[in-house]
């Protein structure tokens, strides 16, 4: 088993991701580190909680960043509802919130790796805040990862602009400190992740299952499929885990920093892959009925 942090703003499609992580049998999840993306922090911290309790999952949760490094983009309208999924964040009582952790996330950071006899992995699904702060104030830590799995980017594609993709977007400085920090990297932009999509053959087997989580997963998809959005997350924690299921290639990438409809935006330096060597494993594709399946199998309920 290896162990795992996971770094996320839930939001209705990094549920998914915590879902994975928790049932994955190869993963020990260690940790849920909230930070500010979909919604305030206040409220990806709640929803973390709410997640890792009704999944019953024995891991820390803690909160994690506020704000972005430097600045606050414009507020959005927001495709996963004004609690972060899709206004069935309170369905439940406040009793089946997990415990929230005393220590701030970069504190969990910090206790995590440093205790890990083994290098720890990091999922991070949302702005990537929390991991550039930990970069900045202890990178001799990052001896300890053996790898980053992040959802963000897309080769020059973007949803927010036509370049940009929303985690990147959010916090483009934090995502810049990450590519440049030299630790192993798995980037999962919108290339592949919009491949990450569920029909309504999933949805009806989804329907079957019966389990209170089956049902709660469906209530926060209605409301966030209908917008037509894919469900990113999750390629995060598979690319770990099942990388033969994908298409993907070691690349030099960047990110664009600078004002304008590209800030955010990631890039393929193809001239600076040739002098440097590759920062990161990008991602292009999936197979698709493989994240189906995944998906089904780690909500089926156990008999
Ligand atoms: C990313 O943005 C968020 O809205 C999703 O949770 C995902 O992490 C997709 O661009
Ligand atoms: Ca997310």
């Amino acid at each position: 088993k290896y162990p795992l942090i996971l770094d996320c703003d839930p939001g209705v499609d990094d549920v998914f991701a915590i879902l994975l992580a928790h049932v994955t049998p190869e993963i020990d999840l260690k940790a849920i580190c909230s930070v500010s993306g979909n919604v305030d922090i206040l409220k990806t911290t709640y929803n973390a909680r709410l997640i890792a309790g009704l999944l019953d999952a024995p891991c820390i949760v803690a909160e994690g960043a506020s704000r972005p490094l430097l600045r606050e983009p414009p507020p959005l309208g927001t495709v996963h509802g004004r609690d972060g999924l899709g206004g069935y964040a309170h369905e439940f009582g406040e009793d089946r919130l997990h415990t929230l952790s005393a220590l701030k996330a970069l504190d969990v950071y910090r206790k995590i790796l440093l205790e890990s006899e083994e290098p720890v992995y990091i999922a991070a699904v949302g702005p990537l805040t929390n991991l550039a702060i930990l970069f900045l104030a202890y990178p001799e830590l990052k001896s300890k990862i053996a790898a980053v799995s992040i959802m963000g980017g897309g080769i020059r594609r973007g949803n927010i602009t036509p370049y940009s993709e929303f985690n990147f977007h959010k916090d483009p400085e934090a995502a810049d400190i990450v590519m440049k920090s030299g630790v192993k990297l798995l980037l999962c932009g919108l290339d592949v992740t919009l491949r990450a999509t569920l029909t309504e053959k999933e949805i009806n087997t989804m329907k079957a299952y019966q389990s209170e989580f089956s049902e709660f997963s469906m209530k926060i998809l209605s409301s966030y499929t209908s917008k037509d959005t894919a469900i990113h997350d999750p390629c995060a924690i598979l690319a770990l885990t099942e990388p033969e299921k994908f298409v993907y290639e070691d690349q030099y990438v960047e990110i664009d920093t600078r004002e304008g409809i590209t800030r955010g935006m990631s890039y393929v330096d193809s001239r600076k892959s040739q002098e440097k060597k590759p920062n990161c494993r990008v991602f292009y594709d999936m197979d698709q009925g493989f994240f189906r399946k995944s998906i089904l199998d780690a909500l089926k309920p156990e008999v």
